[in-house]
């Protein structure tokens, strides 16, 4: 990047902790009036214009250069607009590593700026015909660099996810340098953890036991009825799930027509359903099931279970946990966090009476009416997800192993990715095109790991591939627990994704964006109280 200030003439005083943000900033102007250039001719003159003024005064000495260069058919901005794109593309050509394409769009940058500079010496205007062949031999180049997708649209969005990674390396910088981890983050667990014994020791206490399954007799028929809002959470975070449930129900126009079906784990089981006894949030309803219920749900069916039953898994997945000896109490078990992760992939199996469910993150709050979500049209896909390749370079090549075989024969690497999180799913398209047996094959696939590393996205992107509809970005505004997000954004997000590492039930979570969070906790619970949340 640095070798770029010797293609533009201007003095750069070299900071040098501030050179590479400088000539991001440089590039980003740049390509601002080559796009403005490109809509309207007139105003890119004007622009030109006011960017080297030297040089047309030089120009200009017999010649009114202002009015030559506003002439419609004028040579002399036709190349000058041709130079300025030329450029720009010159430095995406050796970013991209194209050595031999910069060298000759170079040859040819010094080839036009002669003939200018050459026609300002003599004071006359370019001809045409003097012109033609640069030009020509210009548009040739600049039509190639079109073809290698060197256009300013695409290095507008390399720049941003260019930022973006800076700002993620400075912010898992910063959370590192703060003792990131267990150890800043033990602190709230504890709470978590305190608020689930209590939970537990309440539920097994109280004889809201017999309120509860009196309502769920009420419910029952709820559960099952497909003109209702049904929405998924799997969790194990009962005040995450908590603020979940309180955010759309506290949002939602026709509360009585949410059906919420949470599924949690053994340990979780009785302290969840104890909470979302205890209150109610504006008459939603609220199932809560446990993974060990599902009997299919085992290592001869799921793969992710047969892969974690070696040990050599075991040991890739949870080496990780260097710090186990340090955490107190293992109340997270990663065994079955991690296959609450993969139930995403067996929500028609969770819920074979349903026809259409919204799946949320426990890491989310919702903000707006969702209802629209279950008529929105889905084309026939089995996936309605916000697509996250406009915002950065999310696409499929960045998560998955392109020198993988399987890998480049079935997907396009500039295939959109999409977003887990909030996520529309038609379970008649999804039992119907065997999606759990897609999934099933790239799961087995990636039994030695070549094909994705960790994590839930790469295997939704494999399985959903061609099979997702992309539904209005408002719908879905990610980056809360990592990234600084666009204020205008918050305000129309209707569900907001605390993806990321600062999560806001933590202690490192970003202090800007808690407040979004903390509105749907009651903190003078009284439970709350006693387990020191705050
Ligand atoms: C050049 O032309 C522009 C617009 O026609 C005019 O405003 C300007 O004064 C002229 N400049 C010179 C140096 O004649
Ligand atoms: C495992 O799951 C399959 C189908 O999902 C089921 O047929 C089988 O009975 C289950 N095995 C056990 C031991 O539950
Ligand atoms: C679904 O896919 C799996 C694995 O690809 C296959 O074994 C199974 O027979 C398929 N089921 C149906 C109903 O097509
Ligand atoms: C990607 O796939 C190739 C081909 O199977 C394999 O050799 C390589 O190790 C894989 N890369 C990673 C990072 O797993
Ligand atoms: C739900 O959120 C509202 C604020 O929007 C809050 O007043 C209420 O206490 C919350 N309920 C629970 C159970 O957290």
């Amino acid at each position: 990047m640095r070798r770029r200030n010797s293609d533009f003439r201007r003095p750069v005083r070299r900071r040098f902790s501030n050179v590479f943000w400088l000539t991001l900033c440089g590039l980003a102007v740049l390509l601002l009036i080559i796009l403005l250039s490109r809509e309207t001719r007139d105003s890119s003159s004007r622009l030109v214009y006011t960017k080297r003024p030297y040089r047309h005064d030089r120009i200009a000495d017999g010649l009114n250069i202002t009015e030559e260069m506003l002439r419609p058919e004028s040579m002399t901005r036709q190349i000058n607009d041709q130079i300025s794109l030329a450029k720009a593309i010159l430095v995406i050509a050796k970013e991209s590593n194209n050595l031999q394409f910069a060298w000759e769009l170079s040859a040819q940058i010094r080839n036009s700026q002669m003939l200018l500079s050459n026609a300002a010496s003599r004071r006359s205007p370019l001809t045409n015909r003097e012109s033609e062949s640069a030009i020509r031999d210009m548009a040739l180049l600049l039509y190639q660099a079109q073809q290698l997708h060197y256009d300013s649209a695409t290095m507008f969005m390399r720049l941003k996810a260019k930022i973006q990674s800076l700002e993620e390396q400075a912010n898992s910088f910063s959370e590192k340098s703060s003792k990131y981890g267990q150890i800043a983050a033990e602190e709230v667990p504890k709470s978590l953890y305190c608020l689930g014994v209590r939970l537990t020791a309440e539920w097994f206490r109280s004889s809201n036991l017999q309120k509860k399954l009196k309502e769920e007799k009420q419910a029952a028929a709820k559960l099952v009825d497909t003109g209702l809002y049904h929405f998924c959470v799997f969790s194990d975070n009962i005040l995450a799930t908590s603020v979940v449930v309180n955010s759309t129900a506290m949002n939602s126009k026709n509360p009585d027509m949410v059906v919420f079906h949470l599924v949690t784990d053994e340990v979780n089981y009785a302290a969840m359903k104890a909470w979302f006894t205890m209150n109610s949030f504006r008459g939603v309803t609220v199932v809560v099931q446990k993974i060990e219920e599902f009997s299919w749900l085992n290592a001869s069916y799921v793969p992710v279970l047969k892969q974690l039953q070696d040990s050599d898994t075991q040991n890739y997945y949870f080496s990780g946990n260097h710090d186990n000896s340090r955490t107190p109490i293992k109340f997270r078990n990663p065994k079955y966090l991690s296959m609450l992760n993969h139930l995403r992939f067996y929500i028609p199996e969770v819920f074979p009476a349903l026809k259409k469910v919204v799946f949320l993150d426990d890491d989310v709050v919702v903000q707006k009416d969702l209802s629209a979500l279950f008529t929105t049209d889905l084309n026939g896909n089995v996936n309605g997800a916000v697509e996250t390749c406009m915002e950065t370079f999310h696409r499929y090549h960045k998560y998955l192993n392109y020198s993988h075989p399987l890998i480049r024969q079935h997907f396009d690497p500039d295939a959109c990715g999409w977003a887990f999180g909030m996520n529309v799913f038609d379970l008649v398209e999804w039992r119907k095109r065997n999606v759990t047996g897609i999934y099933h094959y790239w799961q087995e696939k990636n039994v030695d790991r070549t094909l994705w590393k960790l994590g839930t996205l790469p295997p939704g992107l494999l399985t959903f591939y061609g099979l997702t509809e992309a539904l209005s970005p408002s719908w879905h505004i990610l980056g809360f627990g990592y990234t600084n997000v666009d204020s205008k954004l918050i305000e129309k997000g209707a569900v907001l994704h605390f993806n990321g590492n600062s999560k806001p039930w933590l202690k490192i979570g970003i202090e800007k964006y808690k407040p979004l969070w903390d509105k749907y906790v009651d903190y003078s619970h009284p439970l709350l109280q006693q387990c020191n949340f705050h």
